[in-house]
């Protein structure tokens, strides 16, 4: 029997527990160069010092105007490595591992001078209308992808996340509402996201896993469901995504029937269903801040690994805490057993 406690391990991602801090965009690089800053070093480590078995860095763009606003993470430059190389260095020594989530924002880029997009429809009315971009220029989003993904690697990092969630480009392409195009890419939905899995892939050791997240329903109306979405995973499994991180919405405003849950765990079962379908491992998100429920998703194998976001800001040693709680041993450092 699996719990949150037990060890886990897919290709050479070895974690010392099932808990994951899920990447939380922090706003923070005041000086708009996509450079990782003290306080992300400090909000990464921290989370390492609290017992989290893997963390997953916030949503990293492949060119400036990817970011959703210009105090967000980049990887389109080499000078942006060190300091994250940094961050993966302290949080190794501190017993975690750390992935990334490599993105492009599309047409929620909201400090794009010009947003781009599969196709030149607005997210809401008050936002930009996207441009669309050319066959060309999508062939060379893939190449953004890829280098950006190579700098991750060169950082240290020990898995890879590629944003397909929460209606950023990647899922703005295999979505019928946002991608309108009569060009190859348009014609077959998955086409980006595979292209984009391919060249991480790529640039990856072979024994480093990809870790997709996508939403797996729409909550527009009109939007696709889990059917569909099983589906587009699987040409994403094809591609080469070993994990799927399975998170749901963000495409638009919501409309009032179709709101996502706020309860706890209101995305286990579409986890549970992607991962069924599928037969991969995935990773739960969404309320699953209380222990006793994250050591059941686990335990009755809904998921693989389970991920505490708004959690783990409230609580750095969340995980501390959830050892505690649920009586396991040898997780608190011995510096801090005092308080436990
Ligand atoms: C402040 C904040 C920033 C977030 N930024 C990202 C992000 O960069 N990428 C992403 O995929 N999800 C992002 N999310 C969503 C979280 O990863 C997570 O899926 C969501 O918070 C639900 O989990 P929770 O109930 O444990 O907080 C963010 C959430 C919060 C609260």
């Amino acid at each position: 029997m699996q719990n949150l406690f037990s060890t886990y391990k897919i290709k050479s991602l070895e974690l010392k527990n099932r808990v994951v801090m899920p990447p939380m965009c922090q706003y923070s690089v005041e000086k708009k160069d996509g450079i990782a800053n003290d306080w992300h070093h400090l909000h990464y480590v921290s989370r390492a010092v609290g017992g989290t078995g893997f963390i997953i860095v916030e949503m990293t763009d492949v060119e400036p105007d990817g970011r959703i606003t210009d105090y967000d993470l980049g990887l389109w430059s080499d000078e942006q490595v060190p300091a994250l190389a940094k961050i993966v260095e302290a949080v190794h020594s501190h017993g975690a591992k750390i992935g990334i989530q490599i993105a492009h924002a599309g047409r929620k880029a909201e400090d794009a001078a010009e947003p781009v997009a599969p196709s030149a429809i607005p997210f809401d009315e008050n936002s930009k209308t996207p441009r669309a971009l050319t066959t060309e220029e999508v062939k060379g989003m893939v190449e953004k992808f890829r280098l950006a993904v190579r700098r991750a690697v060169q950082a240290g990092f020990d898995a890879i996340e590629i944003h397909g969630a929460h209606g950023y480009l990647i899922h703005q392409f295999h979505s019928p509402l946002t991608n309108k195009r009569d060009d190859e890419y348009g014609q077959d939905l998955t086409k980006f996201g595979r292209e984009v899995i391919e060249a991480a892939k790529a640039e990856m050791p072979a024994d480093m896993p990809l870790i997709m997240r996508i939403s797996a329903r729409e909550y527009v109306e009109g939007g696709y469901g889990i059917e569909e979405s099983i589906e587009f995973s699987k040409a994403y499994k094809e591609a080469g995504a070993d994990v799927f991180d399975i998170s749901s919405g963000g495409e638009g405003q919501i409309a009032a029937w179709g709101r996502p849950g706020t309860h706890a765990a209101y995305q286990v079962p579409l986890a549970r269903q992607i991962k069924e379908a599928l037969q991969v491992p995935v990773m739960a998100v969404g309320r699953l801040d209380d222990p006793i429920l994250a050591n059941a998703v686990i335990g009755n194998e809904e998921a693989d690994l389970v991920q505490v976001g708004r959690g783990m800001l409230r609580n750095p040693y969340w995980t501390l805490e959830a050892a505690k709680q649920l009586r396991k041993e040898n997780v608190v450092p011995k510096q801090y057993e005092a308080g436990f």
